[in-house]
């Protein structure tokens, strides 16, 4: 199974090999049309994430919000909650407000590395299928800021794709070098490239930020990439 991951990724990358970089941002703008119907594959894990948030929630932080997926799920349940959401595409914002403008979320337009999210603010954090472009050093960074954002005992949820092995995530990673080297990409430019980590290094991530626990919930029927993790402050 792992060993059919890797050489299917192998032969994806070995097709795609001269195709462009797309900035990150750039990138979900050009889709926006087509980005909710490719991303209802995702349909139950965003019913399950909703579903694992705590009864007596207040307020939500969801860094790489889009277009709000997890959000029509959420706000179903929870019809007062406060949220606020960051994502770096401004259309993908726009369509998240054109759909949930009553609920007045706070939407931000930035990066959610570099934006303060301040201290002890909030009872949740969340995040869905945002964060399998970047690597570690980075995650354990964004993970500290929101472990410092959340009130004691909230809780961080991800939901995200993971590399079936080490050797899937290093292949990935040596790709996405070599597309930035031949581009001409800086490293501080976010580029739509997939470079997931092993579910254990996402964890241990997760871990290092500080959290009191950080487990896995696991994973949907049929499906063996995209594990849920809940983490404790
Ligand atoms: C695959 S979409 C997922 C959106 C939403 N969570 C969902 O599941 O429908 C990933 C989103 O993360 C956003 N994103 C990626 N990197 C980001 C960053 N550094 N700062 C803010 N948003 C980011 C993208 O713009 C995009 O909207």
């Amino acid at each position: 199974m792992k060993k059919d991951a890797y050489l299917k990724l192998k032969q994806w990358l070995d097709d795609t090999r001269n195709e462009p970089l797309e900035t990150m941002g750039g990138f979900f703008d050009r889709r926006i049309d087509d980005y909710e119907s490719h991303m209802s594959q995702w349909a139950e894990h965003y019913k399950w994430m909703a579903q694992l948030l705590p009864d007596n929630i207040e307020s939500i932080l969801d860094i790489g919000c889009g277009t709000g997926l997890e959000l029509d799920c959420i706000f179903s349940r929870f019809k007062n909650v406060e949220v606020i959401g960051i994502d770096i595409s401004k259309l993908m914002l726009d369509k998240l407000h054109s759909k949930h403008g009553d609920k007045n979320p706070t939407l931000i337009c930035d990066d959610y590395f570099s934006y303060d999210f301040g201290e002890c603010r909030f009872d949740a954090v969340i995040s869905f299928e945002t964060l399998h472009h970047y690597e570690y050093c980075k995650k354990v960074s964004l993970f500290k800021k929101i472990f410092k954002s959340l009130k004691p005992a909230g809780i961080y949820l991800e939901c995200d794709y993971i590399a079936l092995s080490q050797e899937i995530e290093d292949l990935a990673f040596a790709e996405c070098r070599r597309r930035r080297d031949r581009d001409g990409i800086d490293n501080d430019t976010f580029v739509h490239f997939d470079t997931p980590l092993t579910l254990e290094h996402e964890m241990q991530a997760i871990k290092e930020a500080g959290f009191s626990r950080t487990e896995l919930i696991g994973f949907l029927e049929h499906d063996d990439h995209t594990p849920m993790i809940r983490a404790v402050k």
